[in-house]
């Protein structure tokens, strides 16, 4: 029997470095990778000498739908994640219904079914329902989200005790507690002193979202965590506070792991300043030093994961006369990889690293078995880039609803060619080219 296809003249890159190699897929996976001795084909495809990486997986995106399909929907996220490179995204649960229980859950589930280019694993907050395991677990929830910045489900996170119980009970069954990390009383008291100070602009806005907010939710969660040792994950990481938090509990046996995204890699307050709202994201973007700072981790190997932190909202919502009343969060899915394939080709980042941020580490943190990685056997989930291939972000492009960027306009060098999702080509030259519900739902085995 043939093979369903072939990809020739594939550039990978192997612990020995790059090669050139012949991929062959059947059955939605990575059946042979070699440079002869192919099995036959019922399709073949020159890549031309093109690399080859495996697809990314963005485990921080807000795919939102339901009632907030006006700012995205599963159908134009996903197309922006295949744009982008990403072959799978973990879906938030910060929705309208939020994702809380097993009926959310289910709900949202069959509502992404048959309209998904990427695979799709999706986050809960952590349940009422304290069943063993809880329904939400069996429905398949990957992983766990908390918010510390506001409520948002059910658990009381002003309550030590409860935030210990939840983080026990994550630790029971091995799931991992994604964690956004800015301390809502701090960020609360620090608004309200604003207001009545009459200040509505982007410098109050940075001062209430202080570094000290993120280090101070750090530092609790990782002293709440010690008790259990639950896995725990740290969303968008931002600042050097932050990050000496972090390193201090680090020096403790607890399992933690933690992401950044591309804006905080790139741009600063400045920017910020410069675009305004439009650039507004929780946490804001940093000073300069932060910026190095996350960049030495980075290099030194203490950062896990980047991820897009894709959070669409309509350009009306963006922008508002206060500061207050403006929607934080910047779409990412389509300018993560061509940004980082620029580092690569700054040499700030290496392919190696690049593959292991946003692809292996993703795959390991969550338990995503047979994703992240070019291997014989693993989904056959890729992204083929031209590495040479210079070109300008334009956001009137995007498939995403959310159509600007604090990127808007730069000069990158490393382009997207094509993406598979499971073996099917999704994305190829600017064009979705899959039927919508090729990608999957990957849910948690339990
Ligand atoms: C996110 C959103 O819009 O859902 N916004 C953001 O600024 N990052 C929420 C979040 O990730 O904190
Ligand atoms: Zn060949
Ligand atoms: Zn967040
Ligand atoms: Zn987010």
């Amino acid at each position: 029997m043939p093979v369903d296809l072939v990809l020739h003249n594939a550039k990978i890159y192997t612990t020995k470095g790059l090669a050139t190699a012949h991929i062959a897929i059947d059955n939605g996976k990575i059946f042979k990778i070699a440079k002869t001795n192919l099995p036959k084909s019922s399709t073949k495809l020159n890549l031309k000498g093109n690399l080859v990486l495996p697809g990314l997986i963005d485990s921080h995106v807000h795919l939102r739908d339901q009632l907030l399909a006006y700012k995205e929907d599963f159908f134009s996220g996903t197309a922006a994640a295949a744009a982008g490179g990403v072959t799978s995204v973990m879906d938030m649960p910060n929705n309208n219904p939020i994702t809380m229980d097993s009926k959310s859950l289910r709900e949202r589930m069959s509502q992404a079914k048959n309209r998904i280019f990427v695979n799709v694993a999706f986050y809960s907050t952590f349940p009422k329902n304290t069943k063993k395991p809880p329904l939400v677990v069996k429905e398949g929830a990957i992983a766990f989200k908390l918010y510390l910045s506001k409520k948002i489900g059910d658990l009381n996170i002003n309550d030590d005790e409860s935030l210990s119980h939840a983080f026990e009970k994550a630790m029971e069954m091995n799931i991992p507690f994604a964690v956004h990390a800015e301390d809502r009383g701090m960020l609360e008291q620090g608004k309200e002193e604003m207001k009545r100070a009459g200040k509505d602009d982007i410098e109050a806005y940075i001062k209430v979202h202080s570094p000290n907010a993120e280090e101070k939710a750090i530092s609790r969660v990782t002293r709440l965590a010690r008790r259990s040792g639950a896995p725990i994950h740290f969303c968008h990481l931002s600042s050097l506070a932050g990050l000496q938090a972090l390193s201090k509990a680090r020096t403790t046996s607890l399992s933690i792991t933690c992401e950044v995204t591309p804006h905080h890699l790139l741009l600063s307050s400045r920017d910020l300043k410069h675009h305004k709202t439009c650039a507004l994201t929780d946490p804001p973007l940093r000073s300069r030093k932060d910026t190095e700072t996350l960049w030495s981790a980075l290099k030194l190997g203490s950062i896990d994961t980047i991820a897009s932190d894709h959070a669409p909202h309509t350009i009306e919502e963006k922008k508002a006369e206060s500061v207050w009343d403006a929607k934080p969060g910047i779409p990412g899915l389509e300018t993560t990889l061509p940004l980082l394939l620029t580092q690569v080709n700054e040499k700030r980042l290496t392919i190696q690293e690049l593959i292991r941020l946003t692809s292996e580490k993703p795959a390991t943190i969550f338990h995503l078995r047979d994703r992240g990685h070019l291997e014989e056997g693993y989904r056959a989930d890729l992204a083929v880039v031209d590495m040479k291939q210079e070109h300008k972000i334009n956001p009137s492009q995007f498939f995403s609803k959310a159509k600007y960027s604090p990127f808007d306009g730069w000069k990158v060098k490393g382009k997207l060619l094509k993406t598979f999702v499971n073996g099917h080509l999704a994305y190829d030259d600017g064009e979705m080219v899959s039927k919508p519900g090729t990608g999957q739902i990957i849910r948690c085995v339990r």
